[in-house]
């Protein structure tokens, strides 16, 4: 049966009643017979104020309207009320009252046990259910009572007229909020959402990392990142370093894909990293890279861009003297990156969903935010502490950020991360390449983005140098900085340690066939003050060429150019040569140390093999090699001095006709090695070792016995050649003649190559250096 309860009250109330009071004045009663649970809170004494248009019934104290009352307001129609407290002790007495309340809420499970009521021309009464309750409400003319917990309403109850309505008070209190159970409440100045369950077990959700508050209910990305040297203070300000050099996720989207980048590398000192490139990747769009320099690479192309905005794959790029910006927008995100090679800061202006991560988002997460595959990157190194670095002048300096100019944005941005990045890389690093006022204007630039305008900053920070921009593109191991006073591209210092290490400029040599090649490294000349155009081998028009990307200077020789010298010893021929500095003695000054760097290659001595043939043809070659060395000898017969009139085996050769045999190398380098023809002689047979044989040269020597034969140009360059007349051998019935001929290898010196044939000569020949076994080539003729 459902009853009014306007009725219930009225008969049951008054009748049952435990007692009750005539309140005409602000008045505390005692309630503890009937504990009212309001919100979470378990109340036992209940305080009434009439503030001439309201009734104020509150739980903790008398209402203040500054204060954080847990009170209900109704409309005051009378300045007097009467107070009921029923408790009545029979479960039976409550059941049609708590049946109807069940129906009515469905929030509420308990039973009713007790209430207390507010009758007169309106009627409100809470009902205690123990860890619940309910606000009855009932009255003629149509208006509302107030709920209200901590000061703060959690809601209106309306009655239209003659009608009565029942609302659950026993929800949860979260951040001091009342939210009624079943519901979730929106705080627009947190951006927190508050869930009363059923049960009223709370929960709060806030806007999640970056999210922001903007005061007005949306949780957004908003606000700056900045990114120097090796420092990242996300949007929330939170600081950290990255130690190694490798790639690191800024902002990542996860709904879109869209990454920004940033990859770090080491300046000077091989512990401490610089954010070097960002790259802005678009999953479906072409990556937009900002390098060192002010340079911008589109899909890996290089851009020229100027003051004025272009757009490249929906990117606005543009670039001042300071610096290159990049903006676009990203899943209704709108971010601006901006980059001058050493600090890099990201500025979001419109809010987003929460699906963002990356360093900006959280500095702490470091190691989920890694993108390098390739772990050398983390490998760490430690390099011994800079001695020139006064760390408590560095504080000093850093501190300047609590003064002013600084000091009237200290309220709108924390100096404190600035100030520690800014220490901490200055403790360790030194502070140079304009180093200390990138930190300062960071600073700045933040304070900027809050409308605060720090007057002429760089003047009392001495902050007037921009910072250096390499004339040259700095190559990859190379970074623009400050060499004695200039700004050119210095060496990384991981790259410069494996020359520095062991003292070299470069290296090493590398040896290759007859050429010799030394490549110096072009930052460490600058480094050292040498100016590479002094720079020239033992023979000054060999200078070096330096390769415009790598800034490598490369000096390279032969064995026969550059002034190379060439010595042998019993193993190997060595080619030396060196880097030495222009004769700079016309010159009236100089600026540049004196450079001495000797490097040479040394091959194994050539060697030529026995090889024997039994061709029968107008010209015969072998290859060879030996070592480094490759070559080839041929063997040619020519009926002419002039060696034009080649002899094949079609040719007639008469008997006692002159035939020119020329022996001839390739590929043998002329001014180091020559050929000697030691022997050639003559067979019947194919076999060099068969009888009979006639000899036409012996010992490098034409044979005195037969006057026919000359040698020309034996050992004095890489082909010789002899003449003889042409023979058969007699009574042996076969038409043929194998001509023998055994060659050596020998390293010029003096001309000690060349056999003396003088009689006098021969007793002391055999001085000049041989090399390896003698080659036996070999020629046939038939007729
Ligand atoms: C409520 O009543 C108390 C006690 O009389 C009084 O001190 C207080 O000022 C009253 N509050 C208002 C808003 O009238
Ligand atoms: C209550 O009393 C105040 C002052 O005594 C008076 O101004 C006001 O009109 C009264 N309200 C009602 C509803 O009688
Ligand atoms: C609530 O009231 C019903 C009906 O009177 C009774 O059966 C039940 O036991 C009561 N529950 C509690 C927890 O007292
Ligand atoms: C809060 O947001 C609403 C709707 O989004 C807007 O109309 C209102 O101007 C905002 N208020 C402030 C103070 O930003
Ligand atoms: C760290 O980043 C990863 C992915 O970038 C993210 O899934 C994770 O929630 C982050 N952790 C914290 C504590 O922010
Ligand atoms: C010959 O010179 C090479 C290169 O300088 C050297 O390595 C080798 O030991 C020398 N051999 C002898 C026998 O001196
Ligand atoms: C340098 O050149 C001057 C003349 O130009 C000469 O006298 C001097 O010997 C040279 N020095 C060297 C080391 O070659």
């Amino acid at each position: 049966m459902l009853l009014p309860l306007l009725y219930l009250f009225a008969f049951a109330g008054l009748a049952d009643a435990s007692f009750t009071i005539l309140v005409n004045d602000n008045t505390q009663v005692d309630t503890s017979d009937c504990p009212i649970t309001y919100y979470g809170q378990e109340y036992t004494t209940v305080y009434t104020n009439f503030t001439g248009e309201d009734l104020f019934v509150c739980f903790n104290g008398y209402y203040n309207p500054e204060g954080n009352g847990d009170c209900i307001r109704v409309p005051n129609t009378d300045n007097i009320t009467y107070f009921i407290l029923n408790n009545k002790n029979d479960p039976s007495y409550w059941t049609d009252l708590t049946n109807f309340v069940h129906s009515s809420v469905s929030t509420v499970t308990n039973n009713v046990t007790c209430y207390l009521h507010f009758p007169y021309k309106s009627s409100m009464a809470l009902l205690g259910m123990g860890s619940q309750s309910v606000v009855y409400w009932y009255n003629p003319p149509p208006t509302f009572i107030s709920v209200l917990v901590n000061g703060h309403l959690v809601e209106n109850v309306y009655a239209i007229q003659n009608t009565e309505v029942l609302s659950d008070t026993s929800g949860c209190r979260i951040s001091g909020l009342g939210v009624k159970p079943g519901t979730t409440r929106l705080n627009l100045e947190t951006c927190s959402s508050m869930t009363c369950s059923n049960s009223r077990i709370a929960s709060m959700e806030t806007c999640s990392l970056p999210g922001q508050c903007d005061g007005n209910g949306t949780c957004s990305v908003k606000g700056l990142c900045t990114v120097t040297g090796p420092t990242v203070i996300d949007f929330s300000g939170q600081i950290n370093s990255v130690s190694d050099r490798c790639e690191y996720s800024l902002l990542h989207d996860q709904s879109t894909g869209f990454s920004l980048k940033a990859n770090f590398l080491e300046r000077r000192r091989r512990d401490v990293s610089f954010v070097d490139s960002l790259t802005l990747d678009f999953s479906e769009r072409d990556d937009i890279q900002l390098l060192q320099g002010h340079r911008v690479t589109v899909a890996g192309s290089p851009v020229t861009l100027t003051g004025s905005v272009q757009t490249f794959s929906g990117v606005d790029l543009s670039k001042d003297q300071t610096g290159v910006t990049a903006s676009f927008s990203v899943n209704g995100l709108s971010v601006s990156v901006f980059f001058d090679g050493t600090t890099a800061r990201i500025y979001t202006e419109t809010s987003a969903g929460g699906s963002l991560d990356g360093l900006c988002v959280d500095s702490s997460n470091v190691s989920s935010s890694m993108l390098s595959s390739d772990s050398s990157c983390q490998d760490q190194y430690e390099d011994p502490a800079d001695d020139t670095i006064d760390c408590a002048a560095v504080t000093q300096q850093c501190d300047i950020l609590k003064s002013a100019p600084f000091s009237s944005c200290n309220l709108y941005v924390d100096p404190e991360p600035y100030i520690i990045a800014c220490r901490s890389t200055l403790c360790k690093y030194p502070s140079v390449d304009n180093l200390r006022c990138q930190f300062l204007k960071a600073y700045a630039k933040a304070c900027e983005k809050k409308q605060v305008d720090l007057q002429n900053w760089w003047t009392t920070a001495q902050c007037h140098h921009p910072q250096p921009i390499c004339g040259d593109k700095c190559s990859d191991h190379e970074f623009c900085g400050d060499i004695h006073g200039n700004t050119d591209c210095r060496c990384r210092a991981i790259f410069a340690s494996q020359y520095t290490e062991q003292n070299r400029l470069g290296g090493p040599t590398v040896c290759q066939d007859n050429t010799a090649s030394l490549t110096l490294v072009g930052c460490l000349l600058k480094e050292k003050s040498i100016d590479y155009t002094h720079l020239h081998l033992n023979d000054q028009t060999c200078t070096g060429v330096i390769d415009p990307d790598s800034h490598m200077l490369k000096f390279s020789f032969s064995s026969d150019s550059c002034g190379t010298e060439v010595t042998t010893n019993n193993s190997q021929v060595i080619f030396t040569n060196a880097v030495v500095t222009r004769n700079s003695s016309s010159d009236v000054i100089t600026r540049q140390d004196e450079v001495f760097i000797e490097f040479s290659c040394s091959h194994p001595k050539p060697e030529l093999q026995n090889v024997a043939f039994k061709i029968i043809d107008n010209s015969v070659e072998v290859f060879l090699q030996s070592g480094e060395w490759k070559y080839s000898v041929t063997m040619k017969a020519y009926s002419d001095a002039a060696h034009t009139q080649l002899l094949d085996p079609k040719s007639d050769v008469r008997l006692n006709q002159k035939i020119w045999i020329v022996l001839e190398t390739n590929g043998l380098d002329e001014d180091v090695v020559s050929v000697v023809t030691d022997s050639c002689w003559a067979t019947s047979e194919d076999s060099p070792n068969s009888v009979p044989r006639y000899d036409l040269i012996r010992d490098g020597c034409a044979n005195a016995q037969d006057g026919t034969v000359s040698v020309m140009g034996n050992g004095e360059g890489t082909s010789n050649s002899f003449s003889f007349n042409m023979f058969e051998f007699s009574g042996k019935g076969t038409s043929e003649v194998y001509l023998h001929c055994q060659l050596q290898l020998c390293v010029k010196k003096n001309n000690n190559c060349v056999p003396g044939c003088s009689v006098a000569a021969r007793r002391r020949r055999s001085l000049r250096h041989r090399l390896g076994f003698p080659a036996l080539i070999s020629m046939a003729w038939t007729q």
